[in-house]
């Protein structure tokens, strides 16, 4: 038994870290030469940033929750900005580019960072499959703006089209006009209606989300590099495009549609929380250049941080611009940025939009798509998958199989996911991610201050806890009986059984770990900074519902099922009795 433990606490030893990554520096073609720049660091973060999220997903987030989702865009840009520190830390004590996978498995042993590796690959895969299918709504509508418009059933997912035509039907039945009917509604409906069947099967599929995913995984397959030119072009196309859409949408705003600011209240601003965080997932890939920067320990926390402050701002105000521009319900399109202004009759406008989001996604599918083999090669190396995933292509000399296994991982779930569910399951996973890293660097204070070790490297600045968090909890607690009595009696009340207690269960957990934490701060006078970034992002967690949950702790269970059939034994650091 101590022998058990002693395996799944097993470390990497941070030399043999740092020799893994040259060797993977060879395969990506880096030659390690210490030239990223400040500059350079947040135009990384903005390639990985600006995506899916803000080109799709804040439709949805703005159709539920009205204008009010700009707070939520800054409430969870302060999460993601304690998250960021402590990447920084990680980077700055281990300086490979490695990821969270990497950093763990030298601080807190293997079975730990099997749980992040796991988790990463979902971060990475499922969040490919949403920017896959928004790329596909972006991409059909600049067919359709030329006049090569594809059958509906052939650029919608499965589940969209079934719902979306029952939901139509029941209003069919209550009299209403098929062409009064939200764009998504009508689209769902035409493509169940028109799709050929397949032994009663209907054949609806998004055909160009597979299209663009094989191409990409091509591309990375033999290879391709964006250089830093290409790259650098791309993210200044990003900007210039949002920057215009905000420009141009400002003189359509009908200041009229901003109230009610909440139309439905804190629930319905709340909708959006995975939506909103999603956009905000790829900062953390910044930590990953740390061997690479000229100085990881000025520039590293000080480039996350510029970057998510930039984001915000964009967001904040293109939230406020889309909700002006149209009533908000009307937003829960694949594509909101070109669909105001084809609303307000810029149709020019519309396609300019559509065609820069067609390019600016793929670059975000590219990095991804790139980044995720070479985690499956990371975790083969150390034994805990089998060696075919880090093989390397004697030509291309890229991880082929692992490349190729991405590709069908991303593709196959695109023709049939829906966005919502993907970027839910994509949010929920990177929160937890983050939740360890927050947790992490708790844990590596605290095992430092054991050891009275002199740290090297940019620290999270240490605020005592003891004082502030309590204050904090207090004050939270007090405003919630102050103005949502009602709701906080509801919540704790024990009537609607089973069915109405298990959708609790997240936030009681919520609540148990940060009672629990306070009480470790004041004793133990732990660092503020990770400790309420552990718990703004516990929080975003528990707002992500029980399916989600279910599907997540599932997730993590098959990682545990593949970790004791084939890791454990596998390990390189495997030693059998
Ligand atoms: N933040 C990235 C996007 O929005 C994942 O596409």
């Amino acid at each position: 038994m101590r022998n058990f433990a002693k395996n799944l606490t097993r470390r990497k030893n941070a030399t043999a870290v740092i020799e893994d990554y040259r060797e993977d520096g060879n395969i990506q073609g880096t030659n390690l030469v210490r030239n990223l720049q400040f500059r350079d660091l947040v135009a990384f973060g903005i390639a990985a940033i600006i995506g899916a999220g803000i080109f799709s997903t804040i439709g949805n987030a703005s159709a539920a929750g009205g204008p009010g989702v700009s707070l939520l865009f800054i409430f969870t840009a302060i999460a993601c900005g304690f998250s960021a520190l402590c990447y920084a830390q990680f980077a700055s004590t281990i300086p490979v580019s490695g990821s969270a996978y990497t950093y763990a498995y030298a601080s807190f042993g293997e079975f730990v960072a099997w749980i992040i590796g796991w988790d990463l690959l979902m971060e990475y895969a499922i969040g490919n499959i949403a920017v896959a299918i928004s790329w596909s709504d972006y991409f059909t509508a600049v067919l359709r703006g030329v006049g090569l418009g594809m059958p509906e059933y052939l650029t919608m997912d499965f589940l969209s089209a079934s719902r979306g035509f029952h939901e139509a039907q029941t209003l069919l039945a209550q009299g209403r006009a098929l062409s009064s009917f939200p764009t998504h509604l009508q689209e769902a409906f035409l493509a169940w209606q028109n799709a050929p069947s397949l032994a009663g099967f209907k054949l609806v599929a998004d055909i160009p989300a597979l299209g663009i995913t094989a191409l990409i995984t091509y591309l990375v397959y033999i290879g391709i590099k964006e250089s830093k030119r290409t790259a650098n072009l791309l993210v200044l196309l990003k900007l210039i495009v949002i920057l215009l859409v905000i420009t141009v949408g400002a003189f359509y705003v009908n200041t009229d549609n901003w109230t009610p600011f909440a139309p439905n209240g804190l629930a319905g601003i709340m909708k959006g929380v995975s939506a909103v965080f999603f956009a905000y997932i790829g900062f953390d890939a910044i930590s990953t250049t740390a061997e690479e920067c000229e100085n990881p320990q000025r520039d590293l926390p000080r480039a996350m941080i510029f970057t998510l402050v930039i984001c915000t701002v964009l967001y904040v105000v293109l939230a406020l611009v889309l909700t002006g521009m149209v009533p908000f319900g009307e937003l829960a399109v694949g594509d909101p940025l070109a669909y105001v202004f084809s609303r307000v009759n810029l149709d020019a406008m519309a396609g300019i939009v559509a065609v820069s989001a067609v390019v600016a996604m793929a670059s975000v599918l590219l990095v991804f798509q790139y980044g995720q083999p070479r985690i499956w090669m990371a975790m083969s190396r150390d034994g805990l998958l089998p060696s075919a995933f880090s093989r390397i292509h004697p030509k291309h000399k890229t991880p082929a199989f692992a490349t190729i296994v991405t590709g069908f991982v991303v593709a196959i779930p695109a023709l049939f996911m829906n966005l919502t569910e993907v970027t839910d399951l994509t949010s929920i996973g990177t929160l937890f991610a983050f939740v360890l890293v927050c947790g992490g660097i708790l844990l590596l204070e605290e095992k430092q201050k054991a050891a009275t070790a002199a740290h090297k490297g940019f620290r999270v600045p240490y605020i005592n806890g003891r004082y502030v968090l309590p204050l904090l909890v207090l004050t939270t607690v007090v405003l919630l009986y102050r103005f949502r009595a009602a709701e906080v009696s509801a919540f704790f009340s024990l009537s609607g059984g089973w069915e109405s207690f298990q959708h609790k269960l997240p936030l009681l957990g919520f609540i148990g770990i940060a009672g629990m934490l306070t009480v470790l701060t004041c004793i133990r006078k732990l660092s503020l900074i990770p400790v309420l970034g552990l718990l703004t992002n516990l929080y975003l967690m528990t707002e992500l519902g029980l399916t989600n949950w279910t599907r997540f702790l599932s997730w993590l269970a098959l990682g545990l099922v593949v970790y004791f059939a084939y890791g454990y034994r596998n390990s390189k650091l495997h030693q059998p009795q």
